[in-house]
């Protein structure tokens, strides 16, 4: 995996960090995009990039046999730590620009901006080509990205500081946005409460790549994939200019 997805101790406060993100409202979206795109209802779906696979663990709940493919050992660390006794997910640590799988599967998901840490546009063609390679004919490939506007506007050269005070956890965040590359690297500074009230500090370093729609239907296409549609959020409706994410369907052609 390359650096700028390095998900090293992160992991451990990753789902304290992103507490308000709310997996059910967005596996009733992945649902609804599954009757609306493909008009069908997917046995085997690969969460790709899966991270702590709490979107993996949402449609495992409701059905669906899942794989979730990360390149960190840490966050599928934690992902495995959540497994339940029916209906687990296949945990696969993989890269996702050359994942391989035992099969194909009816859809591939991408969720909360995985595809912007592949931070080469040749690295992003790999991996569309593989989702195509292990998507079944007919099959839906749903991600979203960070927008240019939240590149731009949101990260730019901003400073946020995320905490959970009852957990004890900080996490001081400075970014560095170079609109020429459209590289954005984010410092993490991440405090820990122990038990005795001092702090641990550790560090980690990412980045992030801005992609316009057009370079990514482009990318699509050169991959053997059809672009559907771009939303701006969970109820279907175009997105707004300063939205800060793009929810983008793909299907690999039926044969
Ligand atoms: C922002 S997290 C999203 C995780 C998860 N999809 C979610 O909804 O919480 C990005 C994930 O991408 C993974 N990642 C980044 N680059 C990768 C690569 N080249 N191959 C596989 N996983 C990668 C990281 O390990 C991390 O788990």
């Amino acid at each position: 995996m390359n650096d700028s997805g390095a998900y090293g101790r992160l992991a451990e406060v990753y789902d304290t960090l992103n507490a308000e993100l709310d997996y059910v409202a967005w596996a009733d979206f992945v649902e609804a995009a599954f009757e609306r795109y493909i008009g069908r209802r997917p046995e085997i779906v690969l969460d790709l990039a899966c991270g702590t696979g709490r979107m993996t663990y949402e449609l495992a709940a409701r059905g669906y046999d899942m794989i979730g493919v990360d390149g960190s050992a840490e966050m599928l660390g934690e992902a495995m730590e959540r497994r339940v006794s029916i209906n687990n997910p296949l945990y696969l640590m993989q890269d996702m620009r050359d994942f391989e799988l035992y099969g194909s599967v009816g859809a591939v998901l991408c969720c909360l901006d995985s595809i912007n840490y592949l931070t080469e546009e040749s690295d992003v063609l790999a991996c569309f080509a593989a989702v195509r390679n292990y998507l079944d004919p007919g099959g839906l490939f749903l991600f979203d990205v960070s927008t240019p506007y939240r590149f731009e506007h949101i990260f730019a050269d901003n400073a946020y500081v995320l905490e959970d005070e009852e957990k004890g956890i900080y996490c001081g965040w400075q970014n560095s946005f170079d609109a020429e590359s459209g590289l954005c690297e984010f410092l993490l500074s991440v405090f820990e409460r122990n038990d005795d009230n001092s702090y641990d500090r550790f560090d980690e370093t990412q980045c992030e790549r801005l992609y316009t729609l057009d370079k990514l239907r482009e990318l699509l296409a050169a991959s053997g994939l059809e672009y559907i549609d771009c939303l701006g959020g969970f109820d279907f409706a175009a997105p707004a200019d300063n939205a800060d994410r793009w929810y983008i369907a793909a299907r690999r052609p039926a044969e």
